[in-house]
């Protein structure tokens, strides 16, 4: 086992060579897998803050996938594709919503969002946060919805 930190959370263990993605979902943070943990989507990106020699090597499916992302820095990972080998990484998260259709925007007509709305495969700021969300503010979002489906089939 190895554990894995969260800034400004407690640790959580989880069975050497399983990704990343294993301790959100023991933390149970709501992670969307929109790509079904294949590399190819935002929805699962995380910040590395302390030892990123903790997990394996970035690939290149990942290295590819974190260049299309808006958010990404030097430190990003895909958790779905990091895997823990040692002890100690520290893990951050983005803020902000990833949408996963702008049908599930629609109850929250009239409302302020609170944190920034994400287009779940690059990441990009679709809404932001403090603003109020708009039927027309969907209707301009109708390309989330093509983009999803082409991720979902590919
Ligand atoms: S779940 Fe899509 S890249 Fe990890």
């Amino acid at each position: 086992m190895k554990s894995v930190n969260f800034k400004g959370a407690e640790p959580v263990d989880v069975k050497t060579n399983m990704p990343v993605l294993e301790a959100l979902l023991a933390k149970q943070v709501d992670v969307m897998m929109l790509c079904g943990g294949r590399g190819l989507c935002a929805t699962c990106h995380v910040y590395v803050t302390r030892n990123p020699h903790c997990l394996t090597p970035i690939t290149e499916r990942e290295k590819k996938t974190l260049a299309l992302l808006s958010g990404a820095q030097s430190n990003s990972r895909l958790a779905c594709q990091a895997q823990v080998i040692a002890e100690g990484v520290e893990i951050a998260l983005p803020e902000g919503l990833y949408l996963e259709s702008t049908s599930s925007l629609e109850s929250l007509i009239g409302k302020r969002t609170q944190v920034p709305i994400l287009h779940p495969i690059d990441g990009r700021i679709l809404i932001e946060a403090g603003k109020i969300i708009t039927r027309s503010s969907i209707m301009q979002l109708k390309d989330v919805d093509f983009d999803v489906k082409e991720v979902q089939l590919t």
